[in-house]
């Protein structure tokens, strides 16, 4: 368990675009103090955002500290780390193409990790995320429950959003899930989607259901397509700081991640996507949802191109 004696410390990898918002968001929940780390290049840029927030301290009134750096000795001890160091899709690219050059960046982190923060939760959200997330946990040797991937709350969040929006209700009370791989083999589940404990299956019609099942697996090729320079980043770095907030705080929330599987769900020695409880002990459980047969074989679909790119990894 860990034990905070002061403020806890956050360590961001990558202060690019979901770096900053979740310095930001990190600064004022006031989940600990901040460390936004970039490559030695990109110095000015962590150090610009982190004085930035820091200036915005006394509006929003509270005391975290905030620094950037490209000097890993500033990431020493750190209890939650959050990886973005990759570079994003850009228009016309899946997440599997940045592959090449990303495994050799979370290489570099993992190694730094492992010497700086041994201890640390460590959520990676850098693409492709189930082998990269994989990658880490190989490189740092960390406990596989100590590393995680974002991805399924993110997912998940988009899929209840599209759900509340077509029942015109609050999201708050549309209770829905992804599971396995951060791709486009995503598997929204709607058996047991719910709004207000009600079968979502008996408020939307089967087409319905399926455009909106075709759009959740697309949703972030659908942002990069809007924004022509880059991926999404608001909701993912909301989706990552509610994962290390329960892990800080304990909370042990059921939260979809992409998580070490041990036989869960009949797969075994690889990162899937699938419910999890976060809480002191990192990933504390993995949660099995009851899937009807079309669920499950695709599920296997997902499980299989995930296996395949993680096989592909030169470590
Ligand atoms: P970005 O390009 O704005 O930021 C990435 C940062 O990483 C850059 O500032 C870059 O200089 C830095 N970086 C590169 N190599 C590094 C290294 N060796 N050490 C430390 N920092 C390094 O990209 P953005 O938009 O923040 O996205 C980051 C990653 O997250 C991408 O791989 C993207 O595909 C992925 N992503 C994953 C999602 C998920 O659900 N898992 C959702 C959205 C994006
Ligand atoms: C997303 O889902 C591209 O993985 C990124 O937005």
């Amino acid at each position: 368990m860990p034990h905070f004696h002061k403020r806890p410390k956050i360590a961001l990898v990558g202060a690019g675009q979901i770096g900053g918002i979740m310095a930001l968001l990190c600064a004022q929940k006031q989940l600990g103090d901040i460390v936004l780390l970039d490559i030695p290049r990109m110095e000015g840029q962590a150090k610009g955002k982190a004085l930035d927030i820091s200036e915005g301290r006394a509006i929003d009134g509270y005391d975290a500290e905030i620094i950037g750096t490209s000097n890993y000795d500033d990431v020493a001890g750190a209890d939650v780390v959050i990886v973005t160091a990759g570079v994003p899709r850009k228009p016309g690219m899946s997440r599997d193409d940045l592959i090449g050059i990303n495994l050799s960046i979370v290489k570099d982190v993992g190694s730094n990790l492992k010497r700086v923060c041994p201890d640390a939760f460590v959520i990676v959200i850098t693409n492709p995320l189930d082998a990269m997330v994989y990658a880490m946990q190989q490189v740092t040797g960390f406990p596989t429950n100590k590393v995680c991937g974002m991805a399924g709350v993110l997912d998940s969040a988009r899929l209840r959003y599209f759900l509340a929006d077509a029942l015109d209700v609050s999201v708050a009370n549309v209770q829905a899930l992804t599971l396995g791989g951060h791709g486009d083999t995503m598997v929204p589940v709607l058996s047991s989607a719910a709004v207000g404990g009600v079968p979502i299956t008996e408020l939307i019609d089967s087409d319905t259901l399926d455009a909106i099942m075709k759009r959740t697996r697309k949703a972030g090729g659908e942002i990069v397509g809007l924004l022509g320079n880059g991926s999404a980043f608001f909701s993912p770095a909301a989706a990552a700081v509610q994962m290390a907030a329960s892990y800080l705080h304990d909370d042990k929330a059921v939260l979809p991640a992409a998580a070490h599987l041990n036989g869960e769900y009949g797969y075994n020695g690889f990162y899937l996507g699938v419910p999890t409880v976060i809480g002191a002990g990192g990933i504390e459980k993995v949660l099995e949802v009851p899937l009807n047969a079309g669920e499950k074989d695709a599920l296997d679909t997902s499980a299989a191109a995930v296996q395949k790119l993680v096989g592909s990894l030169d470590i």
